[in-house]
């Protein structure tokens, strides 16, 4: 009985400890033909019928309860090894995976507009939307370009639809829509895309974005003009950038101005970029002339505005010294991975 006693606690605390391969020797070892439990029992022929019961019938529970150790020892293991294998096979998604193609990005034009609107929010401007289709009350009417006046032939238009609606050809409809839609105080710029049906070369292509910006209110002067422009400048390509004001002509705006700064690549000696002037063209602007206004029913005596209007492709080209408008337009990624 002693013995017996013994070889479930030394088996108890051999399975406490065993792995997978050892847990079948200990099987064999305690139960097997040749093991130590079975050996008690083959050995009971030489007692009494008395302890024949009693260590047989203690053998027995001494083997089953072997067995059901043994047993619920091999349920642990196989949880646990299910476990492991649960952890090591998820998927970790924070892990980088690589992928058989590139990460796509934004395309330099729309980065560009971001970042522009970035700073012009910064400066106190609401972010509007127009339409690339208008009419001809938006593109021209409106904006004191009445028609048959010479100023609609600069504008290269693309007229749809039995000539009663045309792709805009400037973002300068916005102006007006956004006059419509608010009353003064108005400060607000309109990102988007134009058209002019022009043959493309190296400078021009038949789409091209603008940022127009318009701020309308009582006493607004040329100097709030000004000094705006010269903060957007200044935040957008730096600190020391010298900027001009040249005096130009739009019909809706009077005095109506274009701005230049000084070129950031030749820092104005003269290069290839700036045609050897030292300067670059980068924006057109003015205060909104009081047609445009009235064509709003705003009280032309009570308000003044501002309006600007900058080429978002230009700007770009100037930033990276790029040389040809059309690679914007030609989906080479060799060209669109670099941004
Ligand atoms: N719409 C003008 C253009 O396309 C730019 C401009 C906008 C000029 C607003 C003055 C004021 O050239």
């Amino acid at each position: 009985m002693e013995d017996i006693r013994k070889i479930i606690s030394e088996a108890k605390e051999k399975i406490k400890n065993a792995n997978v391969s050892s847990l079948e020797n200990i099987k064999t070892e305690y139960l097997g033909k040749n093991g130590a439990l079975t050996q008690i029992l083959k050995s009971l022929s030489s007692y009494s019928i008395e302890d024949k019961k009693r260590i047989g019938s203690q053998a027995n529970n001494a083997k089953s309860a072997i067995e059901t150790e043994i047993e619920s020892k091999k349920e642990d293991l196989k949880k646990s090894f299910l476990d492991e294998k649960m952890r090591s096979e998820r998927l970790d998604y924070s892990k980088s995976f690589y992928f058989p193609f590139s990460k796509g990005s934004f395309h330099p034009i729309i980065q560009t507009i971001q970042d522009i609107s970035g700073v012009f929010k910064s400066l106190g401007f609401a972010v509007g939307e127009g339409s690339e289709i208008e009419t001809e009350k938006y593109n021209f009417e409106a904006l004191n370009i009445p028609e048959s006046h010479p100023a609609r032939d600069t504008h290269d238009t693309f007229y749809l639809e039995g000539l009663k609606t045309l792709l805009r050809t400037h973002t300068s409809p916005g102006q007006i829509h956004a006059m419509e839609k608010n009353k003064p105080p108005i400060k607000v710029i309109v990102p988007g895309k134009v058209y002019r049906n022009e043959a493309s070369d190296a400078t021009h292509f038949s789409t091209f974005h603008q940022v127009e910006g318009l701020a309308v209110d009582e006493n607004i002067t040329f100097v709030d003009l000004k000094t705006m422009l010269a903060d957007f400048i200044h935040k957008f390509f730096g600190s020391d950038i010298d900027i001009r004001f040249r005096p130009s002509h739009f019909q809706f705006t009077e005095p109506s101005v274009e701005v230049d700064m000084r070129c950031i690549f030749c820092k104005g000696k003269g290069c290839r970029l700036c045609k050897s002037s030292g300067w670059i063209e980068i924006l057109g602007c003015g205060m909104v002339h009081p047609n445009v206004l009235k064509a709003v029913n705003y009280d032309s005596e009570k308000y003044t505005g501002y309006a600007f209007g900058l080429g978002v492709e230009r700007i770009t080209m100037f930033k990276y010294g790029i040389d040809d408008i059309r690679l914007f337009y030609e989906n080479d990624l060799r060209f669109l991975k670099q941004f």
